[in-house]
C-alpha cells in the first residue's frame, strides 16, 4: 500500500550518528570493548544540590502546569543570567523556556520561516538544523566555510549568500562539529551584513559555558540595538549544568516574535517539565563552580587528545576553542563514512562522519569521556592507521 504522509515529513533524513552509535551498541551487546567518542553530551552526572531541587519540587507538589513558556521565576532568573553573562536586557516576556535548546530552535524557525524562505546555515552545521528547515517549508542554503578560514563564516561570504528570500541565518558559536568560536569582531561584521539586508539570526549559544582558552564570550544580540531587534538568542542547560536529559532550553528575542513562540509552544508541547525547570532554576541561581569544574575537566580532555593526534600525520585538526569536540581531517584515509565503519568494526572506536555536518572527509571525536578512554582509543586509531 502507498504510504500517505505528509511531504515535508517525507524528506526527512535520519541521523547520520545513528548508524554508528547503532553498531557501537550491537558491538558492545555481544561483549566487545568500545570507546565511544560518538558522545553529544558530557559524560559527567548532574550536580547533587540541581537534583535535589527536582526532588523537592516533585515532594513539595510543584507537579502540575505550568504557563507554557516556563513560570516567571525561571524567566526571570534566565533574564539576570543574559544580563550578568552576556549584557543582554530581555524581559521575562521575551523568553520561553522549552524542552531543550532543539525544540527552542524549531519552534523559532516554525514562527519565522515560511514557505520558500532562504535560511542560510554555514557548514559544518549541527545536524538539525536542515531538517528544521524543511519542516517549516523552507529552504536551507548551505554557505561552505574552511579548514583554512577555521571553519568560519566570513561578512563577505554572507554578504554574497543573501537573496531577496533571504530570511534567517542560523550561527553557532562555539561550533557542533568544529568548536570554533566567532571573535566580537567577527561577530560585529557579520552583524552589519544582517542589519543592512534585515535578516534576522538565530544564535545558538548551547556552548557558551564551555570555551577553552579565550576569556570571553560574546553574544551578538549584544552588539548593537538593530542587531538585537533580529536576533533570536537560544541557550539551555543541557551542555553547561550537565543535564541533557532533563530538557530544558530557552529562547529570547523581540516580544513580538516571541508572542508568537509563545502560542505555538501553547498549542503543542505547552510547558517543559515543571520539575525540570525547578532543577534549571537552582542550576542558573547556585554558584557557579560545577560548571568551572566540568569545563576544566573538559580542557585537559581536549588538550590530551590533541597531543595524540599530533603524533599522527595523517589527522589533521585544528585547535577548538570550545565544545567537546575535535574536528579531524581525515581525507587521506578514503571515505569518511567507510573509514568510521571500518574503525569500529576493526579497533572498536566509535566516531562520527562528517558527512551528516555537512563536511565529508573529516570526522567528529567528542572527547567527553574519560581520559583513560581518551588515551586508549586515540591509541587504538593511531595503530589502526600506521597498520592500514
Ligand atoms: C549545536 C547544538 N544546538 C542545540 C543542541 C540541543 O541541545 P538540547 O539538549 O538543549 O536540546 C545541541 C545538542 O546536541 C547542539 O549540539
Amino acid at each position: 500500500m502507498d504510504l500517505q504522509i505528509n511531504k515535508r515529513i517525507k524528506e526527512i533524513v535520519g541521523s547520520s550518528t545513528l548508524a554508528i552509535t547503532a553498531r557501537a551498541k550491537e558491538l558492545k551487546a555481544q561483549g566487545c570493548d568500545v570507546v565511544n567518542f560518538a558522545a553529544g553530551e558530557p559524560d559527567f552526572d548532574t550536580p547533587d544540590s540541581i537534583k535535589s531541587a527536582a526532588i523537592k519540587a516533585i515532594e513539595s507538589g510543584f507537579t502540575k502546569y505550568t504557563p507554557s513558556t516556563g513560570t516567571l521565576d525561571l524567566r526571570e532568573q534566565i533574564a539576570k543570567k543574559f544580563k550578568e553573562d552576556n549584557g543582554l536586557e530581555y524581559t521575562p516576556t521575551q523568553i520561553a523556556v522549552s524542552c531543550g535548546a532543539k525544540h527552542s530552535i524549531f519552534n523559532i524557525i516554525q514562527v519565522i520561516v515560511d514557505d520558500g524562505d532562504e535560511v542560510l546555515i554555514p557548514s559544518p552545521y549541527w545536524v538539525s538544523y536542515p531538517e528544521m528547515v524543511k519542516l517549516a517549508g523552507g529552504v536551507s542554503k548551505v554557505i561552505p566555510t574552511t579548514a583554512q578560514a577555521n571553519f568560519k563564516l566570513t561578512a563577505q561570504q554572507l554578504s554574497e549568500s543573501i537573496s531577496n528570500r533571504t530570511k534567517v541565518l542560523i550561527l553557532n558559536s562555539p561550533s557542533n562539529p568544529t568548536g570554533m568560536l566567532y571573535s566580537k569582531e567577527e561577530l560585529e561584521s557579520i552583524a552589519e551584513v544582517c542589519v543592512k539586508n534585515n535578516v534576522y539570526v538565530i544564535s545558538d549559544e548551547i556552548y557558551e559555558k564551555l570555551i577553552y582558552d579565550i576569556p570571553e564570550y560574546t553574544s551578538i544580540a549584544s552588539l548593537g540595538k538593530d542587531i538585537y531587534d533580529l536576533t533570536i538568542t537560544v541557550n539551555g542547560v543541557s551542555k553547561a549544568y550537565s543535564m541533557t536529559g532533563w530538557r530544558i532550553g530557552y529562547s529570547a528575542g523581540a516580544e513580538a516574535i516571541m508572542d508568537y513562540v509563545k502560542k505555538f509552544q501553547d498549542h503543542s508541547t505547552s510547558n517543559p517539565a515543571s520539575i525540570s525547570q525547578m532543577a534549571a532554576l537552582q542550576a542558573l541561581k547556585e554558584p557557579q563552580e560545577s560548571i568551572l569544574a566540568m569545563r576544566d575537566k573538559f580542557q585537559e580532555r581536549r588538550d590530551q587528545m590533541m597531543a595524540a593526534f599530533d603524533q599522527v600525520a595523517e589527522v589533521k585538526y585544528i585547535k577548538p576553542d570550545g565544545a567537546f569536540y575535535l574536528f579531524c581531517d581525515f581525507s587521506s584515509l578514503g571515505v569518511s563514512l567507510d573509514v568510521a565503519k571500518q574503525i569500529l568494526d576493526d579497533v572498536n572506536v566509535a566516531i562520527i562522519p562528517g558527512e551528516g555536518f555537512g563536511a565529508p572527509g573529516f570526522m567528529r571525536l567528542s572527547f567527553a569521556t574519560s581520559t583513560e578512554r581518551i588515551a586508549e582509543g586515540t591509541k587504538r586509531i593511531s595503530e589502526w592507521i600506521k597498520k592500514r
